[in-house]
């Protein structure tokens, strides 16, 4: 595997092995050095084209905790802005020489294309409603790890509710869930569902109500105002009423249930209870385990395949 540009491009094979390498990275991260000389002499790009908070800086972070160089483009103060190509920008950076390039991109299918510009490894970030698959290994990790199951989430349900169809997580989570074996309910009105959901292999509910109780993972996704048809914005009070996890449906989760949401969270719009106010939120975990997944990608891309090197420190 050169690139990770979808969740498809993993077998399950590929799936667990990667979930097993975070658990190492997992470990490091628990030392009072959280660093490893594992990629040293390595140089990652993250070129986000897109605004990202938790995606970038934990792809940074585990850059950094495996010893490799990173090199941050920003967008918004590059020549972009003078009229470079996109073709342009991937090439002079790949010029400079780089091991792996971290892309997000607002249009789907931009990591693919990147890949004859380059001959580093591309990892995709997230690009339009397309893909974001280390969001689905890093989500697929949490409840795996929740539940003590490792590798399989047979005989678990998790309910995806909110705006599926504008959704890369919900794409490449429901994949990887899946795969894992776990049984996905998605919940959303009809003009927040793609329209072929059925051949998704999922169970389609309209009511939080229907699930809130019955599941054991609840996952929230953000509402994506940014993609939607301006008409579906003013009908937001009609889907929260349906739709928003409140204080009172929260209560209503099952005891040992985790609630999940991808960030950055819409407070009062599909989230009106605080998070910090369910006990079963497991919403800051995510994050944390962004960064040993995105190590495990970084590693099993880039890395010799030791895991040796994984038991040293940063100086050895
Ligand atoms: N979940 C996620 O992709 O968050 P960011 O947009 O902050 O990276």
């Amino acid at each position: 595997m050169k690139h990770l540009l979808s969740s498809h491009d993993l077998s399950l094979d590929d799936i667990v092995g990667i979930l097993d390498v975070a658990d190492h990275m997992a470990e490091i991260n628990s030392r009072s050095l959280p660093k490893v000389p594992a990629l040293r002499g390595k140089t990652i790009a993250s070129v986000f084209f897109e605004d990202s908070t938790r995606t970038r800086l934990s792809f940074e972070t585990a850059a950094k905790r495996l010893s490799a160089d990173v090199m941050t483009f920003m967008a918004s103060s590059s020549s972009l802005n003078k009229g470079e190509s996109l073709r342009d920008t991937i090439e002079t950076l790949s010029a400079m020489g780089v091991d792996a390039m971290v892309i997000r991109h607002k249009s789907s299918g931009v990591p693919l294309t990147m890949t004859q510009w380059t001959d580093a490894a591309v990892i995709n970030a997230g690009d339009g409603w397309h893909q974001h698959p280390t969001q689905g290994l890093l989500d697929a990790y949490t409840v795996t790890r929740e539940f003590g199951t490792k590798d399989s989430l047979a005989g678990r349900s998790i309910a995806i509710v909110g705006d599926i169809k504008h959704s890369r997580v919900a794409r490449s989570n429901i994949d990887i869930f899946r795969r894992l074996g776990a049984h996905v309910i998605v919940v959303a009105p009809p003009a927040l569902l793609p329209k072929n959901i059925e051949s998704w292999g999922v169970e389609v509910r309209a009511n939080i109500d229907d699930v809130v109780g019955q599941v054991d993972a609840l996952y929230m996704l953000r509402m994506q105002l940014e993609r939607m048809d301006s008409s579906i914005v003013p009908k937001l009070p009609e889907y929260c009423a349906l739709y928003s996890l409140t204080p009172e449906r929260a209560v209503r989760m099952g005891s040992g249930a985790i609630l999940m949401h991808p960030g950055p969270i819409n407070r009062g719009v599909e989230l009106i209870v605080d998070p910090a106010d369910v006990p079963g939120s497991r919403i800051l975990k995510q994050v944390t385990n962004g960064v040993n997944v995105r190590m495990a990608v970084l590693f099993t891309l880039l890395g010799s395949g030791a895991t040796t090197v994984l038991q040293q420190g940063a100086e050895s």
